[in-house]
């Protein structure tokens, strides 16, 4: 569920997050993702995965109250989002993505910055998340950021007709408060 109250809904980029970003992220806008965001956000899905999520994955995960946030550029342009699920207290990052144009000029870890601060604001101890073994992108950025690999889920992914591949399972041990 979520733990983001309606006063915090759309945040600058800035604040805690931007420690590690450059200034040009500065003006960028985190917000919660709502329904009227799920054309901008199903465009640039079906740039970034070979195999996107739908519509319907969009829309059934806002209805489930997931932790769900857009990222804007200063003329409104979706840069990138992701979907979180606290569960216990283990975050799971059910999707995170970057648009392809604008991938690897740092708004992934923008991006993360966020996940982490909204897991350890709703009490996670960890947060979870599958990649697929052929995305060495993803896979590199997640180690970089200190996830390690705790198992494999076999056949987790379609791959082309019947063909299905692997997930990683990955995980972040998150700081307590205060350390
Ligand atoms: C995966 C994804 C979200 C990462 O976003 P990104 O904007 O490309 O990543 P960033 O440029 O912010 O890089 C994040 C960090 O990883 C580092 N990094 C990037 N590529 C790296 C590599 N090949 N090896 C090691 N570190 C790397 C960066 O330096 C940065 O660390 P820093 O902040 O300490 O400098 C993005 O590439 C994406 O949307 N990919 C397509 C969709 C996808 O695969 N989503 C994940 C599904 S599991």
């Amino acid at each position: 569920m979520s733990s983001v109250t309606g006063s915090m809904s759309e945040s600058m980029a800035g604040s805690a997050d931007m420690h590690r970003a450059p200034d040009a992220h500065a003006l960028m806008r985190f917000a919660m993702m709502r329904a009227q965001d799920v054309e901008d956000v199903i465009a640039v899905e079906q740039d970034a995965y070979p195999f996107p999520w739908t519509r319907g994955n969009f829309l059934d995960s806002l209805a489930s109250r997931y932790d769900a946030w857009v990222l804007r550029d200063p003329d409104g342009r979706l840069a990138g989002y992701f979907l979180l699920m606290h569960a216990v207290d283990e975050a799971h990052l059910l999707n995170i993505t970057v648009r392809p144009d604008v991938q690897g000029k740092g708004l992934g870890r923008l991006l993360l910055d966020k996940v982490i601060d909204l897991a350890r604001g709703a009490d996670m101890r960890s947060v979870l998340l599958e990649v697929r073994p052929s995305n060495t992108h993803a896979l590199a950025v997640y180690q970089h950021c200190g996830f390690m690999q705790i198992g494999l889920r076999k056949n987790y992914y379609p791959a082309g007709g019947t063909a299905r591949e692997d997930a990683i399972v990955m995980r972040l041990m998150l700081d307590h408060h205060g350390d």
